[in-house]
C-alpha cells in the first residue's frame, strides 16, 4: 500500500481546494464499496446472482413478486447493518468542517455518509432504512415482526415497500432541486464512485461545469464523465480522499 503522502496531486487542484468556499460532492455506490456493500454494476452476489437490479428495484418487479423484492431489500439491509463508514466517508465529513459550504448529493441509500458525521446530505434515491406504504406513499415506522412478507400498511393494508427510488420512478422533487441548486453554485464539484450513467444524477457535474466549477472525479475506472473532468483521480475513494485531505489541508495547518 503506497504511502498517501507520496500520492502526488496537481498543485492547481490543491490550490483550488484551499481557496474553495463551496464544494458539492456527488457520490455513488463506489464510495461504499470499501465498506463491503456491493455496487450496482458488480455482479450480484450469492442468492441474487440470477436477478438483475432492474428486475428487483422496479415497480414492475415489485408488482410481479413483492415477496422476492422485499427479501432482496432485507438481504441488502442486513449487509448494510453490518457495514461501517470507510475512510472515504469520514474524509468527506471532515471536509464539511473545513470548507464554509459542503453539500453531499448521494445516489446511495445506505445512510453511511450520515453515520460518518456528514450533516448536509441529499439522498437522491431515498434511504433503505425507511419504509413506506406502496399505496399511500406515507412513511411506515412500525413493522411488526413475523408479519407477512412484504408487511402490510397498518392503515390501508397495501404492501409496504422500501422508501427508495426504483428504476423508472421520478426522484423526490425537493432533492433534485437542491442538487441542481448546489451544483450551480459550487466552486468545486466532486464526482466520487459513480459510473455516471444514471440520470438525472449524471447531469449534475455538467450543471457545475457549465457555471465554471472545477470537476474532480474519483474512480478506479474511467466513466462517461472522465473526458469532461478537470481532474480525474484514478483510485479508490477510501485511499484518495484521506490523502487529498492531508495534502490540501493538513499541510496548510503546518505552515
Ligand atoms: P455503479 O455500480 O453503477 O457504479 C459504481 C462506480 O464506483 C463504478 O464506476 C466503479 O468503477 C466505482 N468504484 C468501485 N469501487 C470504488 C472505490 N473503492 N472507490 C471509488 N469508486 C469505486 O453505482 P452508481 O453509479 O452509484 O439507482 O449507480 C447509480 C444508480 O444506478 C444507483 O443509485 C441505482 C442504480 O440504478 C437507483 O437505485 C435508482
Amino acid at each position: 500500500m503506497n504511502n498517501p503522502d507520496k500520492f502526488l496531486f496537481n498543485n492547481e487542484l490543491i490550490k483550488a481546494l484551499r481557496n474553495a468556499r463551496w464544494i458539492t460532492i456527488l457520490t455513488g455506490a463506489g464510495i461504499s464499496a470499501e465498506s463491503g456493500i456491493p455496487t450496482f454494476r458488480d455482479a450480484q452476489r450469492g442468492l441474487w446472482a440470477n436477478y438483475s437490479p432492474e428486475e428487483l428495484a422496479s415497480p414492475e418487479g415489485f408488482a410481479r413478486n413483492p415477496e422476492l423484492v422485499w427479501n432482496w431489500y432485507e438481504w441488502r439491509r442486513k449487509i448494510i447493518s453490518e457495514s461501517r463508514p470507510n475512510p472515504g466517508h469520514y474524509a468527506l465529513a471532515r471536509m464539511e468542517k473545513i470548507i464554509p459550504q459542503v453539500n453531499i448529493i448521494t445516489q446511495n441509500v445506505d445512510g453511511l455518509h450520515q453515520l460518518a458525521g456528514s450533516l448536509d446530505v441529499v439522498e437522491l434515491h431515498g434511504n433503505i432504512h425507511r419504509n413506506r406504504c406502496s399505496s399511500e406513499n406515507t412513511l411506515v415506522d412500525e413493522i411488526l415482526n413475523g408479519e407477512s412478507k412484504p408487511p402490510r400498511c397498518p392503515r390501508c393494508k397495501a404492501f409496504i415497500r422500501p422508501d427508495v427510488v426504483w428504476f423508472g420512478e421520478s426522484l423526490p422533487a425537493a432533492s433534485i432541486e437542491r442538487a441542481i441548486e448546489t451544483s450551480s453554485k459550487c466552486d468545486v464539484f466532486f464526482s466520487i464512485g459513480t459510473s455516471s450513467v444514471v440520470y438525472p444524477a449524471a447531469s449534475l457535474p455538467f450543471v457545475a461545469r457549465n457555471q465554471g466549477a472545477i470537476i474532480v472525479e474519483i474512480n478506479p475506472a474511467s466513466t462517461p464523465l472522465s473526458p469532461y473532468s478537470t481532474y480525474t483521480l484514478h483510485g479508490s475513494a477510501g485511499f484518495i480522499l484521506p490523502a487529498l485531505m492531508k495534502v490540501a489541508w493538513q499541510e496548510e495547518e503546518s505552515h
